[in-house]
């Protein structure tokens, strides 16, 4: 396997026209959260950018739709989405804004040199034009029936239902989505990406060197590939975007889906000055964490573009999720179907990790999960407060009780060296979990070592050896307490406020300094904190609150 010098990880910039949801943070933020904190752990040179994607017709709807100028609908959103972020602990080295003045110099540059090699093709053709507004509707700004599926409601650019990728003119009984009027066709310039020209280097580059890709990921691109790439317009008529940077295009912008992965190296070079080491050094690994509906566009269409331009590396990986449902059914920002990020804080104050943990035991990672508040409120009562609380506060009480909180000393017998070599592997299981982005089972694995740990002190009972065989006990806490700060070190990563309550319980590895991925066992000697209970129980009537505002939600519609 190659071995990369530096790690370059960006999350899909979400749209500016909604808060983030629970299947945003399981499909995207959270994975390459784990990611970037375990690589960081390991002592990597690792940089992970995300942002605001401000541009497209999601955004301008809105704005037309409350009567705003779109730059205050992303000024808002984009507000609402980074607070959100940093609240659930998502840790990005930037969380920038693709309405900065360097996204729009870095994304014309890119399109300018691109234009200058001749790597576009100009074409005129007819468009779809809505007579009363005056504009031309591209992508979103026109909806119509599927040709494929019959959904009334599809988009000129993609239907929703079926997710096929489509062309405006192909929907039946096409409508403006702004004024409701039967468009009309009219003639436009546009400049197009020849995707047909990458067709070669992208069959070989993915189905031959990427067969390591998920599985999900691969068979989309495969399928792109069997049915023929085409070209694929950069350009749409708006006055909301990144004005085309050439003359006699006037009233054009880059279409959101050139401007929008570009905003990863905007970012980028927002944080270093070296940016150029990340993406045009061979030995940066690229990873692009996204949802299944971003697929085409990061391995087909940002790759062409790369390679057109010519000077940046390609994605090592991308490893796409797919989708979380609620309650049975989709999660719709437009249709206000959802759970909030913002508002989750509200209701379960100080719970980030208990949401942290349920979106990454049920991560939809090779298909549609669903998300349930029972499920919720289960995998906390009976995982995070009965089985790793647990553990800890036994370990922590017993300790202040026997030693007055001090480690006591260990004599090692064969069934205590196991456990501190079960240690050792499970460390290198959730490491390598996560390094093949299979942020599921490295979760199990940490939950693993937490039954472990009650496991033995359930078979070793040292409440009743406390008075027959004083020295027995000492070493049964020790090895306890090795095992809990195992789970202070590993769980950062997944649970990163839990690890760090943890730490300072435990006393151990609280400074930035001194916090990194390696396992060290306590010595004796070393003093605890008192101990407090990590998590708490979920009630019944919390759950039914959230299920009520659900429905109220749904029926309000
Ligand atoms: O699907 C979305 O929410 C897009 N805004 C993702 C953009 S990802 C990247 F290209 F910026
Ligand atoms: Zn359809």
């Amino acid at each position: 396997m190659k071995k990369f010098k530096r790690y370059l990880v960006t999350s899909a910039l979400p749209y500016a026209n909604g808060p983030v949801h629970i299947g945003h943070l399981a499909g995207v933020y959270i994975p390459s959260d784990i990611y970037t904190r375990y690589l960081r752990m390991k002592g990597e040179d690792v940089i992970s950018v995300c942002g605001s994607d401000e541009h497209g017709v999601p955004i301008t709807l809105k704005a037309k739709r409350e009567g705003v100028h779109p730059q205050e609908i992303v000024n808002k959103y984009h507000e609402i989405i980074k607070n959100s972020f940093e609240k659930f602990g998502i840790s990005y080295d930037i969380y920038s804004r693709t309405s900065n003045e360097i996204h729009y110099k870095t994304a014309s540059d890119f399109f300018k040199k691109i234009y200058d090699k001749k790597g576009f093709i100009e074409k005129i053709s007819e468009q779809y034009f809505d007579p009363e507004e005056n504009q031309f509707l591209a992508d979103r700004y026109i909806t119509g029936i599927c040709p494929h599926c019959e959904y009334e409601k599809a988009y000129g650019d993609q239907c929703e239902k079926c997710g096929t990728t489509l062309n405006a003119i192909e929907l039946i009984n096409p409508k403006s989505a702004i004024s409701g009027a039967k468009p009309i066709l009219k003639k436009t310039k546009h400049w197009y990406l020849p995707l047909n020209k990458y067709q070669t280097f992208l069959e070989k580059w993915i189905l031959e060197e990427h067969k390591e890709w998920k599985q999900n990921v691969y068979t989309q691109c495969k399928s792109w590939l069997d049915k023929g790439l085409q070209e694929r317009a950069v350009s749409r008529d708006l006055d909301w975007g990144v004005p085309l940077p050439i003359d006699n295009s006037s009233g054009k912008v880059l279409y959101v889906w050139f401007d929008a992965p570009i905003g990863y190296i905007s970012a980028t070079k927002e944080i270093t000055p070296e940016w150029e080491k990340y993406w045009k050094n061979d030995d940066t690994k690229l990873v692009h964490f996204i949802g299944k509906d971003n697929i085409v566009f990061h391995c087909i269409m940002f790759p062409a573009m790369l390679k057109a331009e010519g000077s940046f590396i390609l994605p090592d990986n991308v490893p796409a999720n797919a989708f979380l449902n609620l309650e049975g059914g989709k999660i719709s920002t437009s249709q206000n179907r959802a759970v909030w990020l913002h508002e989750y804080l509200e209701d379960f104050k100080d719970q980030q990790d208990v949401l942290r943990y349920v979106l990454t035991a049920n991560a939809p990672e090779t298909k549609d999960h669903n998300f349930t508040w029972e499920k919720f409120q289960t995998m906390n009562n009976s995982e995070l407060v009965a089985i790793l609380g647990n553990f800890v506060n036994r370990t922590l009480v017993l300790t202040k009780k026997y030693y007055n909180r001090y480690v006591p000393e260990a004599n090692y017998i064969e069934i205590d060296k196991k456990i501190i070599d079960d240690i050792k592997l499970i460390q290198i299981s959730i490491g390598k979990n996560i390094e093949e982005y299979k942020f599921r089972q490295a979760l199990k694995d940490l939950m693993q070592l937490a039954r472990t740990g009650n496991k033995y002190l359930a078979e070793s009972e040292p409440w009743k050896l406390k008075k027959t065989n004083p020295e027995r006990v000492k070493t049964i806490l020790n090895v306890s307490l090795q095992i809990t700060v195992a789970i202070s070190i590993f769980s950062e990563p997944f649970l990163p406020f839990t690890a760090k309550k943890l730490r300072n319980l435990l006393n151990f590895k609280t400074t930035i300094e001194e916090f990194d991925w390696n396992f060290e066992t306590l010595p004796a000697g070393h003093k605890i904190n008192n101990p407090k209970h990590l998590f708490c129980k979920v009630t019944d009537d919390e759950i039914e609150k959230q299920i009520d505002k659900l429905q109220l939600r749904i029926k309000k519609l």
